[in-house]
Order: C-alpha cells, then sequence, then structure tokens
C-alpha cells in the first residue's frame, strides 16, 4: 500500500499530460437537455417573460396574445478573443413546435439567437420582434448599438415593414441587429397542426459560414431536410462573450411556441486545432497565437496539477477507497 500510493500518483500525471496533449481544452460548453425539467437540478436555463418549464419542455409562449418569452443559456459563451483574434465554433441542435391548434391566422415565430449579454427586454411588447426587440427599439440606432444580436428566425408572419414578400408567409431568416433578414427561404411547415420541427445551426469559424438545416414537410407530409446559410464574420457583429439561446412571440394573433429539447457545444476562441485562413499577412500572428496556445496548455496542465494535489490531498486525508471516483470527475469538471 505505501509503495503503490506514488506510484498511482504519475500515472494519473501521465494520462492527464496526455489527454491534453491529445485534446487540449478543445471544447468549451457543451450541454444536451433531453427534458429540460431536470435542469432546475442541474445547470438551469434563465427564463423571462411568459417562457415557462411545463412537463419536460420550455413553454416560450402560451397561444395567448401579446406574448413574450425567452430561454437562455445560464453561462455566457466566449465567442472570440481579441488578442489572438480567434473565433469559437458552435452548434447548437434543437427540436420545437409551433401549433396554432387548428387556427388558420398566427403568429409571430421563434428565434435562435446570440446577444450582447443581459439583453434588454423587449418593450412596449409587439409581436414583431419575435421576443427579441419591440418595434420601438428596433427603430432607435442608439439602442442597437448598445445591443447586438445575430439570429436565425422561424418566422410564421409576414411582416409588410421588414419581410420578404414570399410564396409562402412562414420563413425562415438569418437575422443581424436589425429584424430584416440579411437572407431568408420560405419554410414548409405546418403551423395549424401539432408538428415537431428540428433544427442544427453550425458556425464554422474558418469559413464564417452560419449555415441551418431544418424540418419541412412535403405536401405528401414526408419530411424534408431545408437548408440556409450565411458566410458572416461574427466579430464584426457581436462582443467577445454573448448570452445565446431562443425567443418567441405573440401579437395581435398568436401560436404556441414550445422547445422540446437542446443540444449545444462550442469549442474554445483559442486553441491549436484552428486551421490559418490561407493569407500572406498571417504569419504576422503566428507568435501570437502560439503564446496563447502555450499559455491555454500551461493553465490546463496548472489545473488539472491543482486537482490532482488536492485530489491526493484529500485521499491521504480521508484514506478512503471509495474517493478515487470523485477525484476523476473533478478533474474532468475543471478542465
Ligand atoms: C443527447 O442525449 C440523447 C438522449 O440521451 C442522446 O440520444 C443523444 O445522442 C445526445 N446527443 C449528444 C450530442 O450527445
Ligand atoms: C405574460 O406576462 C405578462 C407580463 O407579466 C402578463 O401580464 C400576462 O398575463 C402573461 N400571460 C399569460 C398567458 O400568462
Ligand atoms: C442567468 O441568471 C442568473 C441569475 O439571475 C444570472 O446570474 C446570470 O448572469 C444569467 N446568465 C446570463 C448568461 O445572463
Ligand atoms: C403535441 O405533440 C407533442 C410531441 O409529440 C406531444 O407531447 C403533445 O402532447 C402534443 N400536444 C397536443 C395538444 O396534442
Ligand atoms: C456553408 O455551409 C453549408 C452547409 O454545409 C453549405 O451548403 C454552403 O455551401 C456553405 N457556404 C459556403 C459559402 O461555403
Ligand atoms: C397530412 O396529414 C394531415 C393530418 O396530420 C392529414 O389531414 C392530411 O390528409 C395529410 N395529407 C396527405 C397528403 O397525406
Ligand atoms: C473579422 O472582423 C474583424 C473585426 O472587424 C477583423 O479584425 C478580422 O480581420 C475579420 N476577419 C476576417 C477573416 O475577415
Ligand atoms: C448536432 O447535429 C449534428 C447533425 O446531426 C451532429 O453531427 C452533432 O454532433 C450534433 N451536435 C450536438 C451538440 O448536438
Ligand atoms: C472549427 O471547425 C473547422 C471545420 O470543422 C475546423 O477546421 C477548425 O479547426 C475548428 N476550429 C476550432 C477552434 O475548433
Amino acid at each position: 500500500m505505501v509503495f503503490q500510493a506514488p506510484k498511482l500518483r504519475i500515472i494519473y500525471l501521465l494520462i492527464s499530460i496526455f489527454l491534453l496533449l491529445i485534446n487540449p481544452c478543445a471544447t468549451q460548453i457543451f450541454f444536451n437537455y433531453t427534458d429540460f425539467s431536470q435542469t432546475i437540478k442541474n445547470k438551469p436555463i434563465n427564463r423571462t417573460g411568459n417562457a415557462t418549464i411545463l412537463g419536460s419542455v420550455i413553454q416560450l409562449t402560451p397561444d395567448e396574445v401579446d406574448n413574450w418569452g425567452r430561454a437562455t443559456y445560464s453561462e455566457q459563451m466566449h465567442l472570440w478573443d481579441e488578442k489572438s483574434g480567434k473565433v469559437a465554433n458552435f452548434t447548437s441542435n434543437f427540436s420545437f413546435i409551433i401549433d396554432s391548434q387548428g387556427k388558420d391566422r398566427y403568429s409571430d415565430g421563434i428565434t435562435f439567437f446570440l446577444s450582447t449579454p443581459n439583453f434588454p427586454d423587449p418593450r412596449p411588447t409587439d409581436g414583431a420582434g419575435l421576443g427579441l426587440v419591440s418595434r420601438k427599439q428596433m427603430g432607435q440606432p442608439s439602442f442597437l448599438a448598445a445591443n447586438k444580436f445575430v439570429a436565425v428566425e422561424f418566422d410564421t408572419f409576414q411582416n409588410e415593414e421588414f419581410d420578404q414578400p414570399n410564396l409562402v408567409s412562414e420563413h425562415v431568416g438569418i437575422n443581424i441587429n436589425n429584424m430584416m433578414s440579411q437572407t431568408s427561404t420560405p419554410w414548409y411547415c405546418t403551423i395549424k397542426e401539432n408538428r415537431t420541427y428540428s433544427a442544427s445551426i453550425n458556425y464554422d469559424a474558418s469559413t464564417q459560414n452560419l449555415s441551418v438545416t431544418f424540418t419541412g414537410f412535403n405536401y405528401d407530409n414526408t419530411t424534408i431536410q431545408q437548408h440556409l446559410s450565411l458566410v458572416i464574420n461574427l466579430t464584426d457583429h457581436l462582443p467577445e462573450s454573448v448570452e445565446f439561446g431562443f425567443s418567441a412571440s405573440t401579437g395581435l394573433i398568436s401560436e404556441l411556441h414550445i422547445l422540446s429539447t437542446w443540444s449545444f457545444e462550442s469549442t474554445s476562441p483559442s486553441t491549436i486545432q484552428q486551421s490559418p485562413a490561407p493569407s500572406v499577412e498571417k504569419n504576422k500572428d503566428e507568435p501570437k497565437t502560439k503564446l496563447v496556445v502555450g499559455l491555454s496548455l500551461g493553465a490546463c496542465i496548472l489545473i488539472i496539477g491543482l486537482l490532482l494535489v488536492c485530489f491526493v490531498y484529500g485521499k491521504k486525508r480521508r484514506e478512503g477507497k471509495g474517493e478515487k471516483e470523485e477525484g476523476l470527475v473533478s478533474n474532468k469538471e475543471g478542465t
């Protein structure tokens, strides 16, 4: 026993360093909610407006006029890094229901958005801005300069002031600090019925491609995959750290908005993995990048080291065999 303890310590250290070298803190945020009733116990989802947890889902708005709701992750995402100029990749997969419960006229829709933290409530409330901004705020350049957003909208109502006239009023669009979409496409949905839609939103920082894949329905009710994408430099449009999640609203007419599941993953904006874009000036940035990578790698090793010391100390004090597992778990959470 006495001789085994130091050996174990070295093995842990070697394994930790090995894991770090093949994957140096690449993942920044990862979560996978298939049941939102569990989020009360675990990491909470922040809810504002009329959003409520109903069983396993989040009801962003009920099917009632003049409601709005938001559900955002409780922590900010580090989207880009001023010093290194690096930007995070992220993927947001979710499923949702928009249901007018048989009504022929309905509004307004859901967005997945990234924004300046502590984004203000949409006041005075109206449906047009999909729970993100009010008409009044949309018309104030100073408000928009202080409160930035990039959103993917699943819009079920055609607002003549800012929506493109499409074949169908339901559309999916990408909005940059403006409810007038930068790009949009008709959405083949069936809002009168209780159907579940899935969407996958991905940002690839190396190509600056924000792409969206979402469910649509053919006339024969079979599902199709629809697509929309936009090349956008997010550092031009959002602060380094952002709040992110969903918003929805109803106006003079209404529909039910439900978020059923949500999984999310983002990389750290300062890792080795980023493939350098083909650029002549790139060499200038190389030492800086290496420094940042070195520093973050160093920080990771330091944290692991400290956790190991704590673990070994705790183990020595308690001398219990069960603590071994706990030590490993807290190691993972700390990185
Ligand atoms: C999320 O959890 C569900 C249910 O446990 C699982 O089927 C799915 O693969 C998970 N998704 C990810 C990205 O881990
Ligand atoms: C939505 O929230 C507003 C403001 O708190 C409230 O007046 C309204 O009754 C809520 N709607 C429903 C259906 O609960
Ligand atoms: C979520 O709510 C908590 C508690 O009000 C707050 O401390 C935290 O900053 C919020 N998260 C975000 C990303 O705004
Ligand atoms: C709508 O569909 C969901 C998912 O299939 C189901 O859980 C829910 O009960 C349905 N709601 C109604 C009103 O039928
Ligand atoms: C962006 O990604 C989508 C989905 O992978 C792809 O269809 C599209 O061509 C890409 N756009 C550009 C400009 O590369
Ligand atoms: C599509 O589904 C609805 C009910 O969900 C049904 O009323 C309609 O007849 C179906 N259409 C086709 C072409 O199967
Ligand atoms: C993105 O925008 C930032 C800020 O304007 C700029 O520094 C950077 O060079 C841009 N990146 C690319 C690849 O154009
Ligand atoms: C999102 O969905 C894509 C495509 O199904 C999958 O490759 C990816 O792992 C998913 N990511 C998360 C975080 O759920
Ligand atoms: C972002 O994704 C692209 C394409 O998958 C990859 O080449 C790049 O290394 C990723 N960047 C980071 C920081 O993980």
